[in-house]
């Protein structure tokens, strides 16, 4: 085992060693949960997610996408997948319109479920589900989704502004945006690397390619990525500074597959976001994603699970808490 392998296997035991994480309720949760209750619950799930998601394998990202938003905002609750209701916007018109697309998914999986079992299984469960069987689907790793989430009834699209982690923050508001939701350095990293399957939109970096300080022009590239990467998205994809529709692969030629394509890019200055950037300013983060570039998937899969049965418990809601939502847009007594 080389020298590069020793940070990576620091970071896998102190996530071993931390064992209390997504607050006081998330010990509440089980696996099987709705065994009794909804049998079939987690089963129609997955036969839905088989199903659909050859056809459409970018649902994978939005999907993931989506829950991660979910759980950081009110924790997972479903919160994003609600409507606005009386001209009020809600955290869901905060969401890239892409992300609609996985809204409309989640419904149709719920709607199957209630006619199986009316009122028992809540949307936020069947979106962690639905996220873990999308992944595993796309030949990502797969992992525990130990169910009992409750939805919540409240969703304001400010929230989701100031809680989401934007594309243009440092390593510092990264990690002390994640340490706000009970979520580490490791869970920072290898998150991150979902962006494997993500997408961009040229205006989500621009920036980085046009007016980093704010001069202007090509000169005013972010020295921190690739200069020839980036003469080449200017080149070819965000041709001008306020393109606001072209879409970039995030890791380009195995943007469907769940592989380490992003982390090797990021080692390459090419991350596409500065958050991206960001990750290899911190020693040892930096360190952390070269040992996992170099080592089998099965290594990032087997962290990259772990830290998402973290993001899965982050402020979940139990017992008598929120509710069990009929219609995953609608609070019940809308
Ligand atoms: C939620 O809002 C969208 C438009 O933003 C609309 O198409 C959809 O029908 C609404 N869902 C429900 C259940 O009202
Ligand atoms: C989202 O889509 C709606 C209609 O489909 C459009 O009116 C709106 O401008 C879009 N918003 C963004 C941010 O793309
Ligand atoms: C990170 O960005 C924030 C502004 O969002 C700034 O206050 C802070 O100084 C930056 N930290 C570093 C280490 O650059
Ligand atoms: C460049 O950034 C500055 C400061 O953020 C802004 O005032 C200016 O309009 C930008 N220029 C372009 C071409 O976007
Ligand atoms: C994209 O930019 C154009 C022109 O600047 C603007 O009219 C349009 O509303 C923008 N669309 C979105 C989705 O932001």
């Amino acid at each position: 085992m080389g020298d590069r392998a020793a940070p990576l296997l620091k970071v896998l035991v102190v996530a071993v060693a931390v064992a209390a994480v997504g607050g006081a309720q998330a010990w509440k949760l089980k696996e099987g949960f709705y065994e009794h209750s909804c049998p079939r619950a987690e089963q129609i799930v997955k036969h839905y997610v088989r199903r659909h998601v050859p056809h459409a394998p970018s649902v994978a990202a939005t999907l993931i996408r989506t829950h991660f938003h979910d759980c950081f905002v009110r924790g997972c609750d479903a919160s994003v997948l609600l409507n606005g209701t009386g001209g009020a916007e809600a955290e869901r018109d905060a969401a890239p319109n892409l992300t609609l697309r996985g809204f409309a998914f989640i419904d149709r999986i719920k709607s199957l479920v209630e006619q199986e079992c009316p009122g028992v299984v809540s949307c936020a469960d069947i979106l962690a589900l639905a996220t873990r069987d999308a992944i595993a689907v796309i030949g990502g790793p797969s992992w525990r989704v130990p169910t009992g989430r409750r939805d919540g009834t409240v969703s304001i699209k400010q929230e989701a502004l100031d809680q989401i982690p934007a594309p243009t923050m440092n390593f510092t508001d990264l990690l002390t945006s994640f340490q706000s939701k009970g979520l580490d350095l490791a869970d920072l990293v290898w998150l991150s690397g979902a962006h494997t399957i993500g997408i961009a939109h040229c205006n989500s970096f621009s920036e980085r390619l046009y007016n980093f300080t704010g001069r202007g022009g090509p000169g005013d590239a972010d020295p921190s990525l690739d200069p020839e990467y980036a003469a080449n998205l200017r080149r070819t994809k965000c041709t001008t500074p306020t393109d606001n529709t072209t879409i970039v692969e995030m890791d380009p030629g195995s943007f469907l597959t769940f592989d380490l394509g992003y982390y090797r890019g990021v080692l390459k200055h090419r991350g596409l976001f500065q958050s991206d950037a960001a990750l290899i300013t911190d020693a040892a983060a930096k360190a952390d994603i070269a040992s996992i570039a170099d080592s089998p998937p099965e290594v990032f899969f087997q962290v990259f699970a772990r830290s998402m049965v973290k993001l899965g418990m982050v402020d979940v809601k139990t017992g008598s808490e929120g509710e069990i939502r009929k219609h995953c847009a609608l609070v019940n007594h809308y």
